[in-house]
């Protein structure tokens, strides 16, 4: 059995590898056209950070899985085609800033149709709008060399920073597709370390849907959390106690209600605003409305945070130095995508605020980057007074100890637990006064910092003095 994956992205490259791994047999062929990523992931320096990873990755690659630029040669060889590509929000035309782009999809339905021959089965990876297969089996219905396809939709539901773990032992897989010998055959991959009763399969539009839904569902649960959190800060309620108190609720549930500054990741915000395009496209108003609400929600929390900052600095941050600890979405990844730190950064810094940023996993080109494309219209336009601010106000320092040294606050962006090993006794020493901390992942504890001095603002909570 021979496999090809294109596309060696963060879904790709980790749920690849997780599959050589556990099983030695077959042969796994991932394939790219970005040479630098092909490179990264033949080294010891991996594209992307995930805990467990390189260890999953030097197993399996000196035994039968390969990273390489021949997409046509891994086409051709392969009994099973993965394809996880990259569906970005389109930025231009129909449909702009809301429906995928599905360029890069469709490359390789055309490459695949021009390459192959025999039988082979073609899978979906990548989150697709409902009944992209449609497209995907009429593009290769017209393929030269006589060659035949059955098309699953196999969405993956692994969560960036836990990829390995929740690869290991997702809570299900999902298969959706028409052919009983093609759903089996993926199946029974995925049997040789997940146990049956978690392989759930369906018809090939619930999955796609399936997988919009799920993230959906997910994100809707933070910005409701994240609603609550602004009354909290209204009333004197707390949202941690709040949260705690209807996650006992087995109806509820206690996972994904952890209150922040506002949800991010490549997934949440596009898989969203795909279903809110699908259901205008259907004519489905009022649906669109409701599911548009958890993207609006999410902007607000993420404005008001901003806004909290300025208001309690005395109303301007204006040449103060603010301390940014984490740019990556979550902890435990490299990945930016739509953070919310590259957000407060840029209204930090049209407040004219100087920033220094810290994040032990993200490199300064990645931050400089972001904070270009956090300051751009959707066409990718930039004004000068921004660019010029980007260069003159931001630092990115090695270490949270030095970005917070002589700052007027600390900004708390992402969770990592190294931040709540920091010194603070010292840092509250080297710290302009009053010193802030605006905690936008409830991470730090409260009152062991008010003790040292510091004054702390943190999402759903009164502030702590
Ligand atoms: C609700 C809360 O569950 C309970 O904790 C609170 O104390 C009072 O309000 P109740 O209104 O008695 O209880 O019934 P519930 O089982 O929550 O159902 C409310 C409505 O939602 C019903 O009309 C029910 O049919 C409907 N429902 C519930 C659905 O349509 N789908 C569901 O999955 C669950
Ligand atoms: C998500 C889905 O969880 C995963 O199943 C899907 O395959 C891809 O999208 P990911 O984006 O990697 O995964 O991370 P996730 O853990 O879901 O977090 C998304 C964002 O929500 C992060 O910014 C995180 O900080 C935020 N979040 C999550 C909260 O603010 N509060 C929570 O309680 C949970
Ligand atoms: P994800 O988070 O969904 O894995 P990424 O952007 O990390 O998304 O990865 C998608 C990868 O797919 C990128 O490395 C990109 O270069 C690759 N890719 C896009 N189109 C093609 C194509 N036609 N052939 C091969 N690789 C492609």
């Amino acid at each position: 059995m021979k496999i090809c994956c294109i596309g060696a992205g963060y879904v790709g490259g980790p749920t690849m590898a997780m599959i050589a791994k556990q099983c030695p047999d077959i042969d796994v062929h991932v394939v790219d056209l970005n040479q630098a990523r092909i490179d990264a992931w033949n080294s010891d320096k991996l594209p992307i950070y995930e805990p467990g990873l390189d260890e999953v990755v030097a197993e399996a690659r000196s035994r039968n899985l390969t990273f390489s630029t021949r997409v046509d040669e891994a086409i051709a060889a392969a009994d099973i085609i993965f394809i996880s590509v990259n569906t970005p929000t389109k930025t231009f035309g129909i449909g702009a800033g809301r429906a995928a782009n599905l360029e890069f999809i469709e490359k390789c339905a055309r490459q695949i149709a021009r390459v192959a021959t025999g039988h082979k089965i073609v899978v979906e990876k990548s989150t697709l709008p409902v009944r992209t297969a449609e497209a995907v089996k009429r593009i290769l219905s017209s393929a030269e060399n006589g060659a035949t396809f059955d098309v699953l939709s196999n969405p993956e539901f692994l969560a960036e920073g836990t990829a390995v773990e929740d690869l290991l032992s997702p809570d299900r897989v999902l298969i959706g597709g028409e052919s009983p010998v093609a759903i089996a055959a993926l199946a029974n991959i995925y049997a040789t370390w997940i146990s049956r009763d978690r392989i759930l399969t369906t018809n090939l539009w619930s999955s796609e849907l399936s997988k919009l839904t799920a993230n959906a569902f997910l994100a809707q649960r933070v910005s409701s959390i994240n609603a609550i959190s602004a009354l909290c800060e209204a009333t004197g309620a707390d949202v941690d106690e709040v949260a705690r108190a209807i996650g006992t609720d087995s109806r509820i549930g206690p996972k994904f209600l952890k209150s922040s500054v506002g949800f991010g990741g490549s997934c949440f915000q596009k898989d969203i605003l795909n279903l809110v395009y699908l259901c205008e496209h259907f004519g489905l108003r009022e649906v669109a409305a409701y599911w548009e609400q958890v993207v609006s929600m999410n902007d607000y929390q993420k404005r008001r945070f901003s806004e909290r900052i300025v208001r309690t600095m005395f109303n301007t941050v204006s040449d103060k130095k603010i301390a940014v600890w984490g740019f990556a979405f979550k902890k435990d990844t490299n990945d930016t995508r739509e953070s919310a730190a590259m957000y407060i950064c840029r209204d930090l810094l049209r407040e004219r605020a100087r920033l220094s940023i810290y994040d032990p996993r993200v490199s300064e080109k990645q931050i400089r980057a972001d904070l270009v494309t956090a300051c751009s219209d959707l066409q990718g336009q930039i004004c000068e007074s921004d660019l010029k601010l980007i260069e003159t106000n931001v630092t990115i320092e090695k270490d949270g100890m030095s970005a917070a040294d002589s700052s007027h606050a600390i900004v708390v962006m992402t969770e990592w637990d190294e931040f709540k090993e920091f010194d603070f006794t010292k840092i509250y020493q080297s710290m302009q006064q009053p010193a802030f901390v605006f905690d936008g992942r409830n991470l730090l504890d409260h009152k062991k910092l008010a003790l040292l001095g510091f004054e702390i603002h943190a999402i759903g909570k009164s502030a702590t003095v």
